[in-house]
């Protein structure tokens, strides 16, 4: 027989045999002998991996960035530099459900992009959406405790989720663009990506800018509506793995243009809103888009488990000329990832195909569980040593940043610039009408099953934002306008007594 198809066990034996058991005689038990039998129900029982925390359900590909403008005056990224074209890997995915769930449900999607740089993995983690429901790392499980399944009933809990959507007021922009017709996209294809946070730029000068990343598809937005989706997940499952894969498979490939918005560290210190809370955005208008290049997608993976699902991304792979920003959002999520990953990939997952970097890595890390590399050999295993290797390169440190202010735990609402519903009443005001009316009809119908305390809370966060899509919200939830409107009068503490076990 042909030698690659001989079957082995997993030392590269030849296996005599693989449909019948060794039996103590023809009707007689299994004997221990049969090691092939142990060996292949035994991997088969080790062979489910915990699935991510949140974004369980993803899918993949390959592709590039070509970057066609020149932003080289805010970084001195290579990636980013005129003319570059860098390999990527991009993993889609919805938040909540589980790595089973049905791909077209209503929730934000995420978008992960690792860029293999010439200087190292940049991996920007972003969602289809431009801000993010909460800010502070504190309530980030509990976002995802209200949002997944409830620990009595093990059921979804429309309950729970609006529950804690209302009493954090500043989830409501982010709440609204659920609800609303982006809530659903149609595919991957079709929506944009953000990486949603502030980031920092710096330059060869080590001259430092805020910044953010947007990718517009180049596909055009399309959404579904809540009866589409329902349609489309009573047959299939996987619509959207499915779009992309097939796409991608007849040479269709999507592709996004990337911008990004720049914040020069004076404007942020005298900027109306805090330019470092995620559930804030930059106004169009005030910073414009800078075109970047383009996003393409044209490869598929040939293994979803060794490339889709052993895939890692995480904020903390930034390269020279991309910083963090104080974001405490964003320096929240720089621990949780490869904590994350070490837990569900294990110690050495950065050596797994999809996320070793395509540059030499020369870290010191040795050891550790699945090490599959030669682990270094005999270089030395300490830093300083006299061998003058790996020394580390003061040249890409970033400038310094000054803060100012006493260490303390800082609450938001004491910020007076704070307004956590003046994007959100905007948002309203630039749908149109067909589009105000598939917000209020998706909200009504995806808290029809909340107790009315909390729908009381949202009609008034509503009415905060915008008069009208308070007043229609109220009169489709069926709720008492007036009330709405004394409600409205009360701060946030003194709503949130009014609305709490009533
Ligand atoms: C403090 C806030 C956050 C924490 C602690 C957090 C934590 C996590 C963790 C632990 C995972 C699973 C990682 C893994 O197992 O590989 C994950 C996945 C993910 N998160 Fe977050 N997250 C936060 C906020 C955000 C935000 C604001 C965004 C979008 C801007 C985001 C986008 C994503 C995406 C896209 C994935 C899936 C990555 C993949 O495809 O493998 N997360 N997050």
């Amino acid at each position: 027989m042909d030698e690659e198809r001989k079957l082995t066990n997993e030392v590269g034996a030849p296996v005599p045999d693989n449909e019948h058991a060794i039996t103590a005689g023809p009707r007689g038990p299994v004997v221990m002998q049969d090691v092939w039998m142990m060996e292949k129900i035994a991997h088969f029982n080790r062979e489910v991996i915990p699935e991510r925390r949140m974004h369980a359900k993803g899918w993949g590909a390959y592709g590039s960035l070509t970057v066609t403008g020149d932003v080289s005056k805010y970084t001195r990224a290579k990636v980013l530099q005129p003319g570059k074209k860098t390999e990527l890997f991009i993993r889609f995915s919805t938040v909540a459900g589980e790595r089973g769930a049905a791909d077209a449900e209503r929730d934000i999607r995420g978008v992960a992009v690792k860029f293999y740089t010439e200087e190292g993995n940049w991996d920007l983690v972003g969602n289809n959406t431009p801000t993010f429901f909460i800010r502070d790392v504190h309530n980030f499980s509990d976002l995802n405790r209200a949002v997944k399944r409830d620990p009595r009933s093990g059921l979804r809990s429309a309950q729970n989720n609006w529950d804690f959507w209302t009493l954090l007021p500043e989830t409501f922009h982010q709440t609204t663009i659920v609800m609303s017709d982006r809530g659903i996209p149609a595919t991957f294809r079709n929506m944009h990506f953000y990486g949603e946070h502030t980031f920092a730029l710096y330059n060869e000068k080590n001259e430092r800018v805020w910044c953010k990343f947007h990718f517009h598809t180049k596909q055009g937005v399309k959404n579904l509506t809540d009866e589409e989706a329902e349609k489309i997940c009573s047959t299939d499952r996987e619509s959207h793995g499915r779009d992309l894969f097939e796409s991608i498979e007849r040479g269709e490939f999507p592709q996004w243009t990337m911008y990004i918005q720049v914040m020069t560290e004076e404007q942020a210190k005298k900027h109306y809103e805090n330019p470092f809370d995620i559930t804030k955005i930059w106004r169009h208008g005030e910073f414009p888009l800078i075109e970047v290049g383009t996003l393409e997608l044209n490869r598929n993976p040939d293994n979803y488990y060794a490339e889709v699902e052993q895939a890692a991304f995480t904020p903390a792979h930034v390269v020279p000329g991309i910083g963090f920003s104080p974001d405490k959002f964003l320096q929240g999520r720089l621990f949780a990832y490869g904590d994350a990953q070490r837990y569900r990939l294990g110690i050495n997952y950065n050596q797994i195909p999809v996320n070793r970097a395509r540059v030499e890595v020369n870290d010191y890390h040795r050891d550790g569980q699945m090490r599959t590399d030669g682990n270094y050999g005999a270089t030395p295993a300490y830093t300083p040593n006299s061998a003058g290797v790996w020394a580390a390169q003061p040249e890409v440190a970033e400038p310094p940043l000054d803060l100012e202010g006493a260490v303390y735990r800082f609450d938001p609402k004491e910020d007076p610039t704070d307004d956590n519903f003046r994007a959100g009443g905007e948002l309203y005001r630039l749908l149109k009408e067909d589009k105000r009316a598939l917000l209020i009809d998706n909200t009504t119908r995806n808290i029809a099953s909340v107790t009315e305390n909390i729908k009381y809370r949202h009609a008034v966060h509503c009415l905060l934002a915008d008069t009208e899509y308070g007043e229609r919200i109220t009169a489709a939830m069926g709720l008492d306008l007036n009330r709405v409107k004394e409600l409205s009068k009360l701060d946030n503490d003194g709503l949130i007594k009014a609305t709490t076990g009533a």
